[in-house]
């Protein structure tokens, strides 16, 4: 696909996402030859910089760009910084525009990008509808000389009301199919290969549904705690901050019905109707048997001691922010009726990793009975680490009688060791940059899956004697979770 010429406005350049994920995605688009010939980065955001300052910040002596340039040539890494500039908006957001759009206009015409602007707002959101309306008022949203497109970064909203508002705000200066709203884990190459395996393989697709599948399940681990995002993450929880946005795009493509065909339309068509099909748990009794909210507490890990939540920094010391939730829910549509899924995403997990498990039924009838065999077919799909696929299956020991036992078929990403497979920040701004809003999520997908969160959020707030447990660092979450499954199973602990 062809990339235009263009520049990249970035809002909120000065923080942390710019120089830790946009600036090496970009630097990596440009050493493989996929930034277009002329292409230009304008930070701009409160921040008294020069272009000098803006560049050391990001390139130069950052730390994320370091290992990358350290064997480059002057000239080569100079050719990169030299697309980079700032504009300093004078400590305010909310203010004149007609200075942005002069520089934007200079470097414009000094770089021969055309009339082509992607703007990117990393900000905190409450700002999003404040920028959009600049831009409007500067006359900077018009398409008659290019176009023009937004992308915003999540929390896309903080309650359904707050994500409609947004989208509304947003709507009145853009059009959706000007606005892509990133989902970094859409730009992992795992969450996509979901819609292949599903919808490319014979062997899968006529399995996918009730009939055959018992229960899926779904885990998001991280080893590490809220580092120094206590005073972001205590306003969020596991919930809004996972759960919300890349924990139910994974579902969407795990329920989805096969779309009918690979355009951005057709795909978040089905996603949609996948999200409107979850189940909205609305009454307290179904939302106390369904959902588990914990918070890991102080303990000692590999010998270290390891604070607990309400002890971060930024964190309130009374805080019923979770940083564990488990969800069980049903799928009301043909292709699921009755079939649970099960869903945790936590901080301080023995180690990080994400997975489905697609359980598949049991034979209906046994033939080779043997106390305590698991004999059910899994299909293990590994987002990351050690992105794979595996499929669990009985073979028999080799011996007199019919002993079952488990094996495993796998496939490893790693095994296509030439392949350059892109970090999720690279395709995502690759795609934008080409108009392909394929893995950014709509405005009806994001209000689909607040829906579903909405309730749960609430009861968690206002429902009474609603539990908080605790976990200890280091451990699966907490010790009841294996309750959610009814008898009818338990969490597969990856690496167990
Ligand atoms: C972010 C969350 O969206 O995703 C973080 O805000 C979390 O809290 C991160 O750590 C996880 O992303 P990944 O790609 O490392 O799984």
């Amino acid at each position: 696909k062809k990339t235009e010429n263009q520049m990249l406005v970035i809002f909120g350049a000065s923080g942390d996402l710019t120089a830790r994920k946009l600036i090496p995605a970009l630097f990596n688009l440009y050493m493989a030859k996929q930034l277009p010939e002329n292409f230009v980065v304008l930070g701009a955001s409160r921040s008294n910089l020069s272009d000098e300052d803006f560049r050391n910040r990001v390139v130069f002596e950052s730390e994320y760009l370091k290992e990358k340039i350290k064997d480059l040539k002057e000239d080569e890494i100079n050719s990169f910084a030299n697309k980079i500039y700032y504009e300093d908006l004078g400590g305010d957001y909310d203010t004149d525009y007609a200075p942005l759009r002069k520089r934007v206009e200079a470097l414009k015409e000094k770089h021969n990008t055309s009339g082509n602007i992607m703007y990117y707002l990393s900000t905190p959101p409450t700002l999003y509808e404040t920028i959009a309306s600049n831009l409007a008022d500067a006359g900077m949203n018009t398409q008659n000389n290019g176009w023009k497109r937004l992308i915003v970064e999540k929390p896309f909203g903080y309650s359904l009301d707050t994500a409609k508002e947004l989208n509304d705000g947003l709507h009145k200066y853009f059009t959706e199919p000007q606005i892509y709203r990133i989902d970094h884990y859409l730009g992992k190459e795992t969450v996509q290969n979901l819609l292949v395996t599903r919808f490319s393989n014979s062997i899968f697709e006529p399995l996918w549904n009730r009939n055959y599948i018992d229960h899926v399940e779904i885990t998001n681990a991280e080893r590490v705690g809220v580092e120094k995002r206590g005073g972001y993450y205590d306003k969020s929880g596991a919930l809004r901050d996972m759960f919300q946005n890349h924990l139910l795009q994974i579902v969407s493509l795990v329920v989805m019905e096969p779309p009918i065909g690979a355009e951005a339309e057709e795909i978040r068509n089905e996603k949609v109707k996948a999200l409107k099909s979850l189940r909205v748990m609305k009454d307290a009794e179904t939302l106390h048997e369904n959902t588990i909210r914990a918070q890991y507490v102080s303990s000692v890990v590999d010998g270290k001691p390891v604070k607990g939540y309400r002890e971060e920094d930024g964190v309130d010391p009374n805080s019923t922010t979770e940083t564990f939730a488990a969800i069980k829910f049903y799928v009301d549509n043909w292709r699921w009726h009755g079939v649970p899924f099960y869903v945790r995403t936590a901080k301080r997990m023995p180690t990080k990793v994400t997975e489905i498990v697609i359980h598949f039924k049991q034979p209906h009838h046994q033939i080779f009975s043997e106390a305590g065999m698991q004999r059910d077919n899994k299909l293990v799909i590994r987002i990351q680490p050690d992105e794979g696929i595996l499929i669990k299956f009985g073979v028999k020991v080799p011996g007199q009688g019919f002993r079952v036992e488990r094996a495993n078929l796998d496939f490893y990403y790693s095994s296509l060791a030439e392949t350059y497979v892109m970090d999720a920040y690279e395709r995502l701004l690759l795609d934008a940059m080409q108009g392909d809003a394929t893995l950014y999520a709509r405005a009806d997908e994001v209000e689909a899956a607040w829906e579903f969160v909405d309730p749960i959020l609430n009861y968690w707030k206002e429902g009474k004697d609603v539990r908080m447990y605790g976990y200890a660092a280091g451990v699966w979450g907490p010790e009841n979770s294996d309750e959610l499954f009814d008898g009818h199973g338990f969490w597969r602990n990856p690496s167990e």
